[in-house]
């Protein structure tokens, strides 16, 4: 890791759509590289950290979590917890550092207001500001099936920038347990931020049977 890597912040919005596993794994492996994470957790997306993952996941007790979890490798990282509600926190401003966002997992009520530039919450304001900054924001939707409204949602998303990366693990790596899934779905996030990952190993051709 590189020192222009080290200075480089993240922000990582979790909301509540299913799959807090992605978000934790996304978490624990830009943590585990360095990255220091603006971290916001929408109300839902922490109901669903605890009821996904068990209340030891719950926001307040993430980093011991994570360290029990991902290993101690976390440790290299920092973490800013905001508040959703903070219209003034520092990633509500293009003037901040934030070098890119992920929403993981992303509602399809926060879609909606992405795709609208409402910036009704800190969540959506940094999304807009990555949007209008051309920073990397990467929209981790889930939902199915899918309505017209959604979908257009999406492609606003993307006209406006964004990399939509649905939670669609694939079986081609012939995961054997829930967390090959998410290491599947973290590594794709990790990659469109821009960084390199040991998550799954690159294709070569054929399946590895
Ligand atoms: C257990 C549970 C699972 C949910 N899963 C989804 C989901 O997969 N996708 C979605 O768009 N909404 C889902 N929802 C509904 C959202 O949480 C709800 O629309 C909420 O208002 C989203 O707000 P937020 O985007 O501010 O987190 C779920 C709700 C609960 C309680």
């Amino acid at each position: 890791m590189g020192a222009e890597e080290r200075r480089r912040s993240v922000a990582i919005a979790v909301t509540g759509a299913s799959g807090a596993i992605y978000a934790t794994r996304t978490l624990a492996t830009l943590l585990a590289r360095g990255i220091h994470v603006e971290l916001v957790v929408t109300d839902y997306g922490r109901r669903l950290l605890r009821d996904e993952l068990g209340e030891q996941a719950a926001v307040e007790r993430l980093m011991p979590y994570l360290t029990q979890k991902y290993g101690s490798d976390v440790s290299a990282g920092s973490v800013t917890l905001h508040s959703n509600r903070d219209l003034g926190a520092t990633i509500a401003s293009g003037s901040h550092s934030c070098s890119g966002m992920v929403i993981v997992p992303c509602s399809m009520k926060t879609l909606a207001g992405v795709a609208h530039g409402l910036s009704r919450t800190l969540v959506e304001r940094a999304a807009d500001v990555m949007l209008k900054e051309r920073h990397p924001l990467i929209i981790v939707p889930r939902e199915t099936p899918m309505s017209l409204p959604q979908l257009k949602n999406m492609v606003r998303c993307a006209e406006a920038g964004a990399v939509i990366l649905p939670a669609m693990p694939a079986f081609y790596q012939l995961p054997k347990t829930l967390d090959d899934l998410a290491d599947f779905m973290a590594g794709k996030i990790v990659s469109a931020l821009g960084f390199d990952h040991d998550l799954y190993p690159p294709w070569t051709g054929s399946v590895a049977l």
